[in-house]
């Protein structure tokens, strides 16, 4: 797959969520990625349902569903009736993961887990048959313009080492601290999709911050 880029609306002006997003889309953003917390997962609080269901109404891109709380096996149902195209629960919380993703699937969405920067990859191997994506998280999770955790591009490569040897076609996403002076290695990676929220929300002019992502020259 090219690559793709996953503005998050984390960082976006919520006064003006509808204008952001469509500016956004039209700047040349892939997909559009929202993060979910509860504030005991990680330190912070965001938006439920009734927030992804509004921007669902607000774009076609896919909806790209980060999620962020505990428990999220009990939210499943709702995120995707609200229009997560992608649902992606954290391996760190909940249960009995294989069955949370393959309720996933079975409710027609792709299936995706993520990992915090501390987790080993060895904790999701025997979930890649359940997987549409995996995320690699390079910063904690809680808040947008953190600092990217370059010690985990080890982590990054083994992620792909991993999916490349298996049978499954699994999308390599990375989140947290993205941008374009880091976004050339891990395009040599082979990340499939970039999620960044500070590095394209805080510039003015999105559609060269969306292609310096996309395109510029490896450090
Ligand atoms: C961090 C979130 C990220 C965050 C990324 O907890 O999962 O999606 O919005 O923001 P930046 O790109 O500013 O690190
Ligand atoms: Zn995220």
């Amino acid at each position: 797959m090219r690559l793709h880029i996953a503005p998050s609306i984390l960082s976006a002006d919520f006064r003006r969520l509808e204008e952001e997003i469509t500016a956004v889309e039209q700047a040349g953003a892939d997909w559009i990625h929202l993060d979910v917390m509860d504030g005991t997962f990680v330190p912070n609080i965001t938006f439920g349902p009734m927030v992804v269901d509004a921007v669902n109404r607000c774009t076609s891109l896919p909806l790209d569903v980060h999620l962020m709380i505990e428990s999220p096996e009990r939210y499943i149902e709702d995120f995707v009736r609200a229009g997560a195209d992608y649902l992606t629960i954290h391996v760190e919380t909940g249960y009995h993961h294989q069955r949370t993703l393959s309720r996933i699937r079975l409710l027609g969405a792709k299936a995706g887990v993520s990992l915090n920067p501390g987790t080993p990859l060895q904790s999701i191997e025997y979930l890649l048959p359940d997987l549409d994506l995996l995320l690699i998280m390079t910063v904690n999770p809680g808040f947008g313009g953190q600092s990217f955790l370059e010690r985990l591009i080890p982590k990054i490569k083994k992620a792909r080492q991993i999916i490349d040897t298996s049978p499954y076609s699994v999308l390599l996403e990375v989140d947290g601290g993205v941008n374009s002076k880091i976004a050339p290695l891990l395009r040599s990676e082979g990340v499939d999709v970039l999620v960044s929220g500070s590095a394209i929300f805080s510039k003015d002019d999105y559609q060269e911050a969306i292609a310096a992502l996309k395109e510029s020259h490896p450090i």
